[in-house]
This record gives C-alpha cells, sequence and structure tokens, in this order.
C-alpha cells in the first residue's frame, strides 16, 4: 500500500470537512485505491480557534516553512482561500516540486493560468475539482470523459449560497437577509459573502469552466456579472406568476469561435432541469456535438461535499504521482481562435 502525506493550509469548513471525512472513511478508501493517507501537517491562523482537533495537537502549526520544508509532505492541499498569501504558498510548493490541490477558485480564476504553467514546468500536478460545483465531478468530466467532443454551451446554477437564499425566498418567501443568514451558518458562504450575491464566485468558477470547456485562457474581466443582490420578493413572484423561477445562471456559449460568458439572475421555464435545482444544490448543464445535453447535479457547497472533491484529487495525485501519463487540467492555452465577446 502507497502513502501520502498531505500539508492541509486552512483547516475552516473544508479543511475540517477533508479532515472528518478521513477521519470516517479511511478504510473505504485505502481498500478502493491501495492508498493510505495522512495530514502530516495542518496550518491554521488563529491558535484560539475551537476546531474538532484540540489545540495542543502536534500537527496543527501557524508556520507555512515548516510545512514547505517537511521532505515527506508531498502533497499540498490550501484550503484557505483568497488570494495572498495562497497564491504565495501554492507558487512556493509547485516551485519546490511538491503536488498541490487547491479549492480555491478566486485564485484560479485570476491566476490559474500562471499557475498551471509553472506545475507544468516542474512537472507536478496542481488539481482544483472542489473549486467548481463542490462535490459535483463536472471538471474531471469535461476534461477526461468528454474530450471527443466540441462543447457549444455550458449553462450552470454554480453558487450554492445563492441558491440557497433564491429557494428559500421562493419556496418560504423569508427575506433576502434571513436566508443570507442560515447559508452563512450552514459553511456555503464565502468568508465575504458579497463575493457570492454580487456573482463574483459564479463569474470565477465559469472562467474555469469556459477555460477547461473550450480549451482557452479566459481572462476573468472579461465576464459579464450581475448578482442577486437587487432581487426582490416582488420579482420572485412576478416570475412565479408567468410559469418561470429565478435563478443565478452562469452561461458560456461557444457561438462559432466566439465565447460569451456571462452571470446574471435568469428567469427559466418553471418545467426546464435547472428550475427544479434547490438549496445549496448546484447543477451544470452541457450540450456537446456528440454527447447532446447532459446535466450534472449535486451538492455544490458545504464540509463534506467538498471534502469528497478535494479527497477524490489527492487520491488521484497520488495515485499518479510516479507516472508521467497523469491527466493534467491547464488553465494555460495557446491561442485557438476563440475569442471572447464583450457583454458590457
Ligand atoms: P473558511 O473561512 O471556513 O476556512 C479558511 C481556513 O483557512 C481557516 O482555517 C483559516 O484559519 C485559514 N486561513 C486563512 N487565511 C490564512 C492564513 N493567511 N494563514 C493561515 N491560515 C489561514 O473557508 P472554507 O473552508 O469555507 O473555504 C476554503 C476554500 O474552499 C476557499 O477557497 C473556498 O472558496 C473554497 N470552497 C469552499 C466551499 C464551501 O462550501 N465552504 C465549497 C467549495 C470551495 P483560521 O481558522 O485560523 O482563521
Ligand atoms: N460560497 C460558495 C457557494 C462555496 O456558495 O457556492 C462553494 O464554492
Amino acid at each position: 500500500m502507497k502513502t501520502v502525506h498531505i500539508g492541509l493550509l486552512g483547516f475552516g469548513v473544508v479543511g475540517q470537512g477533508v479532515w472528518q471525512l478521513l477521519q470516517t472513511n479511511q478504510e473505504e478508501i485505502s481498500h478502493q485505491t491501495d492508498i493510505k493517507v495522512t495530514v502530516k501537517k495542518i496550518l491554521m491562523r488563529d491558535p484560539e480557534k475551537s476546531r474538532v482537533l484540540p489545540a495542543e495537537d502536534p500537527r496543527l502549526t501557524t508556520s507555512w516553512q515548516t510545512i514547505l520544508q517537511d521532505a515527506e509532505i508531498d502533497v499540498i492541499v490550501e484550503l484557505m482561500g483568497g488570494i495572498e498569501p495562497a497564491r504565495q504558498y501554492i507558487t512556493e510548493a509547485l516551485s519546490a516540486g511538491k503536488h498541490v490541490v487547491t479549492a480555491n477558485k478566486a485564485l484560479l480564476a485570476q491566476h490559474g493560468s500562471e499557475l498551471s504553467r509553472l506545475a507544468a514546468h516542474r512537472g507536478v500536478q496542481l488539481r482544483y475539482e472542489a473549486s467548481v460545483a463542490g462535490g459535483i465531478p463536472v471538471l474531471q468530466a469535461i476534461r477526461e470523459s468528454l474530450c471527443a467532443n466540441r462543447l457549444t454551451s455550458i449553462m450552470g446554477i454554480v453558487n450554492g449560497t445563492t441558491n440557497y437564499i433564491l429557494s428559500k425566498m421562493t419556496r418560504e418567501k423569508t427575506t433576502y437577509e434571513e436566508a443570507l443568514a442560515e447559508a452563512q451558518v450552514k459553511g456555503y458562504a464565502e468568508a465575504d459573502p458579497t463575493a457570492d450575491v454580487e456573482g463574483f464566485d459564479a463569474a470565477h468558477k465559469l472562467t474555469i469552466l469556459a477555460s477547461l470547456g473550450f480549451q482557452t485562457t479566459v481572462d476573468f474581466s472579461q465576464v459579464y456579472r450581475e448578482g442577486i443582490d437587487r432581487i426582490t420578493p416582488l420579482d420572485i413572484e412576478y416570475a412565479s406568476e408567468l410559469g418561470y423561477v429565478i435563478k443565478l445562471l452562469a452561461i458560456a456559449r461557444d457561438l462559432e469561435g466566439k465565447i460569451e460568458l456571462r452571470v446574471h439572475p435568469t428567469m427559466i421555464a418553471a418545467g426546464h432541469p435547472l428550475a427544479s435545482v434547490q438549496d445549496a444544490y448546484n447543477a451544470v448543464y452541457i450540450q456537446g456535438n456528440a454527447v447532446g445535453d447532459l446535466m450534472f447535479y449535486g451538492r455544490g457547497a458545504g464540509d463534506l461535499p467538498t471534502a469528497s472533491a478535494v479527497m477524490g484529487d489527492v487520491l488521484n495525485v497520488a495515485h499518479h504521482r510516479t507516472n508521467d501519463h497523469a491527466p493534467s487540467y491547464p488553465l494555460d492555452y495557446k491561442p485557438n481562435g476563440k475569442k471572447v465577446q464583450s457583454m458590457d
């Protein structure tokens, strides 16, 4: 049996989810993959915070250098969020020849291209399944299972917080503020929920989806974006009277080489499969020229669903770490003639 030692950066909602998943499923994981995963060190910021491990646990540290310099750790799992110092730590980890798994879509949408290039240059893997749609393995599907297709459109409900808010406002007539507070308590919202409600988080995810789906480097600033912060109960009521529901949709379309990228509240006919996606569930609706229409559905946020995707990446890295044929997930493509259309 192979052993893989990981260094966890961040021990919040998702970091503790990874820890808990390993405690619960270690036996199944070893049995199915012949890999034993050990968490060697865990980086946190505030030693006083109450967590699933006692403060005196020797794995907990506030020193990134002790993790970076630990030669036994060969996979860094970044679950801190934000741009800095996550970018610096991932850059240093890749440069030191360590593989990296991250759920940080904000970072990937803005710096994924340079990090991808560095990983390829150093011959290590950078994987990020959890960065889009939480537990749904949609990036792997796009990158591997659907690679014989020309994708024409990717359309998704990819933000759990806003879908939770809109679902609650529609079904239970709660106020926007009450629904947001509940999403925060449940651990769906980002540290700063404006990233969710103003559509930045969905735009980050769309950048990643479009880049992989259309094999082109997408600049996050090219995504047209509107959030749900101006949606009122009256908008929801009128939409319902007309037979529609309001969802925050992330839409990427390849219109004969012109790429359209937009995130905005959208009226969806009540009978469409995306209309029935409730609470923090996500769904990604993909059209490919061979496969036709597909919909991926599941939990898009929360500790264990996200940990499931993170651990899938860790195990894939461990499985392929001595194998040159590991599938790559580049966010850094040479120009292929496709151009993003301005939507402003
Ligand atoms: P949390 O805010 O719950 O946890 C972040 C953790 O990172 C905390 O433990 C925090 O330490 C630590 N941290 C932050 N900055 C630093 C720093 N400078 N040095 C050391 N430790 C630091 O976030 P989540 O777990 O919710 O999210 C983590 C990542 O996963 C983000 O990129 C997020 O976008 C992504 N993600 C989250 C999902 C979710 O459902 N929550 C789903 C999919 C992706 P301390 O606890 O000491 O403050
Ligand atoms: N804040 C994000 C959401 C977490 O609500 O979808 C999952 O990426």
